[in-house]
């Protein structure tokens, strides 16, 4: 089966704009993806017939809007394979998500226990350990990576010890589209006790993933990143993990009880969930994951494949460029990086922009991984399933009308 391409493409209003006076080939959805019109419409709909304020009132716009937020949980918490809504705490995004990890199960560990994350990391998958290391006096390991641009994971031997807490790990790099064998990840930390982190930013977007399958403990996403809104993410966490951390933030929404000396604490999820939560954003993400379930994904996959191939064939066929990541379409995301010879990765971009093609070029919020590799950054196209084969086209019209300008 193929996928119908003008249907497809039709259900995301903003790929028929145009930039600078071209059709818009949009290349940048490791950033962020678009959203088709249901996901709009969710919203819309939300907030002209159901906007209101969550949990606490009993009026009937209240009440429509607690299920409609509620009702998101349980579609994300489907769309991950959680047990239970209940594991799905709704954050900002995945950076959120992890400082809540970082804060909240941070306070259960001791001084010179361990954590592991990798070369690798999204700086949101790094920073957040490092404030704990200042805070709680752990200790941070990394694991190195393979010269493929994967988490060498042969190193967990050697990383991973018995004062190991947490392996907290990229289910797919940003920068070099590298799938990361979890597997082998959940058999080390078995071995030691310690919990697994995913950032699955890069890996939600490309179709369900199932946390209880996987044997992990904690699950990080951002919902502009599959189809959804922006401002809304999650964390799944293990019910019991859930139980046993303490809040981060502290405010209306997630109390019980509260006098002037002491508070009780909401059940889980909603004692993370300080505050008034995104609502729309919610409806929004609830609406998105329904609509990527409902898309035909091994047939969406089989597409996104093909392009990745086709991309990675044509830069390796163009002397001077260097793809940095896998060179075959195995165990990798439709996430490509590469280094344009002489070429600064931002004039790459702003070279392709005038022949209207999104990408993204600089350190990907990756500097360890870039300073490890002694590049300031790469170019990066990253897919969805309503590009083409005239997106990829365009890749590499602009891509060679930049080399011979800087020829
Ligand atoms: C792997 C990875 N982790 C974390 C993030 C941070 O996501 P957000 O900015 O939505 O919190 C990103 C965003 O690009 C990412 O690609």
């Amino acid at each position: 089966m193929t996928v119908d391409m003008a249907v497809l493409r039709a259900e995301f209003p903003i790929l028929s704009t145009q930039v600078r006076g071209k059709p818009l080939h949009y290349l940048d959805n490791a950033a962020t993806s678009q959203m088709p019109q249901a996901v709009i419409d969710a919203v819309t709909t939300h907030e002209t017939q159901a906007r209101a304020n969550v949990l606490r009132g009993v009026h009937t716009l209240a009440e429509r809007a607690t299920d409609a937020y509620e009702n998101a949980r349980a579609d994300v918490a489907r769309y991950i394979g959680a047990a239970a809504p209940e594991e799905v705490v709704f954050t900002s995004g995945t950076t959120s998500a992890i400082n809540l990890a970082a804060h909240s199960f941070g306070a259960l560990l001791s001084e010179g226990d361990e954590i592991v994350f990798s070369l690798l990391e999204h700086h949101s998958n790094i920073v957040p350990w490092q404030m704990l290391r200042d805070r709680r006096g752990v200790v941070l390991k990394v694991l190195p990576v393979t010269d493929d641009g994967r988490i060498d994971l042969d190193c967990l031997d050697e990383v991973v010890t018995r004062r190991t807490k947490l392996i907290a790990l990229a289910h797919v790099s940003n920068v070099t589209g590298a799938v990361t064998d979890i597997a082998r990840v959940v058999a080390a930390a078995r071995d030691v006790g310690a919990r697994v982190l995913l950032d699955g930013a890069q890996a939600v977007p490309h179709g369900p993933v199932d946390v209880a399958g996987m044997g992990i403990d904690f699950y990080a996403f951002s919902g502009h990143k599959v189809y959804g809104p922006n401002g809304i993410g999650a964390l799944w966490a293990r019910r019991e993990l859930l139980d046993e951390m303490p809040p981060f933030m502290g405010g209306g929404e997630m109390i019980r009880t509260v006098t002037v000396e002491q508070t009780t604490y909401a059940p889980t999820p909603h004692k993370f969930e300080a505050g008034t939560p995104p609502i729309a954003q919610a409806v929004g993400l609830g609406a998105a994951v329904r609509w990527a379930m409902a898309l035909d994904l091994e047939t969406a996959t089989a597409h996104v494949n093909r392009l990745t191939g086709r991309i990675l064939d044509g830069l390796r066929e163009r002397p001077g460029i260097r793809v940095l990541g896998p060179l075959g379409s195995q165990g990798r995301a439709p996430v490509i990086s590469f280094e344009v010879d002489t070429i600064h990765p931002h004039d790459v971009c702003t070279i392709l922009d005038h022949h209207g093609v999104a990408l993204r070029g600089g350190h990907h919020c990756a500097q360890p991984l870039m300073d490890h590799c002694d590049i300031v950054g790469t170019t990066r196209a990253s897919l969805m399933p309503y590009n083409d084969d005239s997106d990829v086209d365009a890749l590499f019209e602009g891509l060679d009308d930049a080399m011979a300008r800087f020829a």
